[in-house]
């Protein structure tokens, strides 16, 4: 898939050709391998091994799992131990994890003596349809996620879809929704294919998922060279985020990233339904998708509608006072009016809509415990 500039590979296998695809396409004098320890001692190892035997000079360096590593602190110490391994100027870090990896990792690479190349190996399904597209690397802050960071592009993107069979059901359905909301926001045609291919998408099948991860990754590297710094068509991409984003922080993100965006991606479709910008059906269509890949369809027990107005209100990236939604036309086109992507809307609109959505739905509920990581 070729992404502005740089090659992305998605092929099941593909982790044992590592060593000569970086070979190739960012050769480096020697290579820092940064993975948390689960990944390390997943595939860490072994990538390290294959390069060595190729002949390349490689180093693994890691860090503890989970969204907590997403420091400064992390950063400093990573950034210390390349320094004491005398990673020079003709180095280059891989990235090899998910989305925490990737950012961390990204983030280190991007400031490392002024910026050195880096290549992603993501190893989530976010990651590799998200977190490594689009070059947004960084770290969160007790003030709130992503707060510091830098724009730094990978030289290349290497996915093997064959990782995500160890990965947790929850991670792998977390990360089909960003996969729905692609397909939601510009490929009616995939949202089909999505739906034919469910059950296999669930079980983590590598064939099934590797071309619905190229599109997908096609997708979002389109919207994203299109708006590399995020003026205007970027904003699709927030389909499903503004309600889902509330969520997640209500649930203090013990509620998974793609369930509250899920929830959120048929609570936005509903408002839109609702002003009339928004095809009457599809929040029907995004439904019946997201529930045949396991995942939420409405609001989590507990989430009060009030509460999720005001959280999303509060929203850290929201420029303006007021909250801004990106709204579907139909499924496969972000609908837009006088130029602009988002759309201020209404809140006694929103209120009732949520209240709407927040209604026990019987069998088209998933318990947001599924969703808990
Ligand atoms: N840069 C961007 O544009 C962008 C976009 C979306 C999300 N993100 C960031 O991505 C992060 C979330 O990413 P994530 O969900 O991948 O989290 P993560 O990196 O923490 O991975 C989730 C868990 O899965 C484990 N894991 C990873 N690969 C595995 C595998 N193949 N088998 C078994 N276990 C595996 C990890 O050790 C971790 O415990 C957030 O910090 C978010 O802000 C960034
Ligand atoms: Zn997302």
């Amino acid at each position: 898939v070729p992404a502005g500039g740089y090659d992305i590979v998605v092929r099941p296998g593909l982790l044992r050709d590592v060593p000569s695809l970086v070979a190739t396409l960012a050769p480096a004098a020697r290579y820092a391998i940064i993975s948390d320890a689960t990944v390390a001692e997943l595939y860490g190892g072994g990538v390290v091994a294959a390069m060595r035997s190729a002949g390349l000079d490689a180093e693994l360096v890691r860090f503890p799992a989970g969204e907590a590593s997403k420091t400064r602190e992390q950063w400093a110490r990573l950034t210390d131990e390349l320094l004491a391994l005398r990673l020079g100027r003709d180095g280059c870090v891989i990235a090899l994890g998910g989305g925490v990896t990737g950012d961390l990792a990204g983030f280190v690479a991007a400031t490392y003596m002024r910026g050195i190349p880096f290549v992603q190996v993501p190893t989530t399904l976010l990651a590799m349809i998200d977190a490594a597209v689009g070059g947004k690397t960084g770290v969160d802050t007790p003030a709130g996620k992503n707060l510091v960071g830098a724009f730094h592009q990978p030289k290349t993107v290497l996915v093997d879809p064959r990782v995500l069979q160890t990965l947790p059901a929850a991670e792998v359905r977390s990360g089909l929704a960003e996969a729905v909301k692609h397909a939601a926001i510009a490929d009616a045609r995939h949202f089909d294919a999505l739906a034919a291919a469910a059950s296999a998408l669930c079980e983590a099948d590598a064939e099934a998922l590797a071309p619905v991860i190229a599109r997908s990754i096609e997708i979002k590297a389109g919207v994203v060279g299109a708006d590399p710094f995020e003026a205007g068509p970027r904003k699709a991409l927030n389909f499903g985020h503004t309600i889902g984003h509330a969520l997640e922080t209500l649930s203090d993100y013990g509620m998974a990233h793609g369930y509250a965006v899920a929830a959120g991606m048929v609570a936005e479709a509903e408002l839109g339904e609702a002003v009339g910008f928004t095809e009457r059906g599809t929040a029907e269509r995004l439904r019946e998708l997201l529930r045949g890949l396991g995942l939420p369809t409405g609001l989590p027990a507990g989430a009060e509608p009030s509460a999720v107005l005001e959280v999303a209100r509060s929203d850290k990236k929201a420029r303006e006072a007021r909250t801004e939604y990106t709204l579907l036309a139909r499924i496969g086109e972000v609908a837009r009016s006088g130029g602009k992507w988002t759309h201020p809307l209404p809140e006694d609109l929103v209120l009732a809509v949520l209240a709407r959505e927040s209604e026990p739905g019987g069998e088209s509920r998933v318990s947001p415990n599924d969703g808990t990581i």
